[in-house]
């Protein structure tokens, strides 16, 4: 019975690729015909692993630019970056309090990015959940369109909400909310690329921070670019099957013919229909056409939209004004439940 909020975030670091865009914003930009939404660029997650400051300014108006490039109307949706909405952080302290410590150590992806040497990792890394369960919360969203590896930290922000309804229950019917304060926010995890993997490694993900720049298509790449990546994607040595089983045991042939499917909205069966028997030096081809053809006037508005850095920052400025009146009732709640 809470009214139906979308939310998402996107890290302000740079290479925005391929991944981002089938696995989270091609949904964004679906989702605002049905919903009330909020896209947020996470500039206080970025900073869970060190940045440079000159280049994450630079990376918040260009995640900003690629939301509108991409298709999100600024107007009719909420695009504001998380550091001028405070209660962001003010919330996730009083989440903190309501998480346990045990919840965050099952987390992979912070074991995935601590890598080994985790007594050195930051405090905020492992806290990172608890921040994202706080970006969603205090907007009281109630649906998160997410690629499928944020799919266990989607499940502890839910844990964080159910607990903060049950340890604060009384205080919540006293303070006129009813039963629960928080919704119990939905992932939405669909379509087919919630999980773009690296083009040089079919086994893990394209991702930003992959030191290989050959294993991910950033959106601001150019023609050329796209083809030498397409063309130096790691791939087996058979034809390809004509039937989705026959790419059981070949990640690499199942991610480019999924990031096909995604880039051209059919079905991996029916690409398969098509290219079933050919080798992959014509599916390449095909592939880097198609996804040339999407991709170059994305990065031609992108490149438009960061010109005029007084517009992305006028947006950026107009949302956060719009998410704060939100996240400030609701935050005014909260210091009445918790009895500040
Ligand atoms: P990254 O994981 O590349 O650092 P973010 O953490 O900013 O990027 O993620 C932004 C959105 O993009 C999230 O919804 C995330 O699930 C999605 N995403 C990231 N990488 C991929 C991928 N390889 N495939 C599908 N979706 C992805
Ligand atoms: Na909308």
């Amino acid at each position: 019975t809470f009214p139906q909020r979308v939310f998402s975030g996107v890290q302000s670091t740079g290479n925005l690729h391929l991944g981002n865009y089938l696995g989270a914003i091609v949904k964004f930009v679906e989702l605002q015909k049905s919903f009330d939404c909020m896209y947020c660029v996470v500039d206080l997650h970025a900073i869970t692993v060190p940045q440079d400051p000159i280049a994450l300014k630079a990376n918040t108006r260009e995640i900003a630019a690629a939301f509108i490039a991409c298709g999100i109307d600024p107007k009719d949706n909420i695009v504001f970056n998380q550091s001028q909405v405070p209660e962001h952080a003010e919330l996730a302290w009083v989440l903190n309090c309501v998480a346990r410590i045990g919840w965050l150590n099952r987390m992979t992806q912070f074991k995935d990015k601590a890598g080994k040497d985790r007594e050195n990792a930051s405090m905020g890394l492992l806290d990172y959940p608890v921040l994202m369960a706080a970006d969603i919360l205090i907007y009281r969203a109630t649906h998160v369109p997410v690629g499928d590896d944020q799919k266990q930290h989607l499940e502890l922000a839910r844990d964080i909400a159910q607990k903060f309804n049950n340890d604060f229950s009384e205080s919540i019917a006293r303070n006129g909310f009813g039963e629960a304060f928080f919704p119990l926010p939905e992932p939405l995890i669909s379509g087919p690329a919630t999980r773009v993997m690296s083009l040089r490694d079919g086994t893990k993900k394209m991702s930003k921070s992959d030191a290989s720049d050959y294993s991910r298509i950033n959106l601001s790449d150019d023609a050329d670019q796209i083809a030498q990546k397409v063309k130096k994607a790691k791939t087996d040595p058979d034809a390809l099957p004509s039937e989705e089983k026959g790419l059981e045991g070949r990640p690499e042939a199942y991610n480019l013919v999924g990031i096909f499917a995604a880039l051209s909205g059919r079905s991996k069966a029916d690409v398969l229909g098509e290219f079933g028997g050919a080798n992959f030096s014509t599916f390449k081809s095909a592939l880097v056409d198609l996804a040339v053809a999407k991709l170059a006037p994305i990065t031609d508005r992108m490149r438009r939209i960061r010109e005029d850095e007084s517009y992305v920052d006028g947006v950026l400025r107009d949302g956060a004004e719009r998410a704060r009146a939100i996240a400030r009732e609701n935050m005014n709640a909260v210091k009445d439940i918790v009895g500040f």
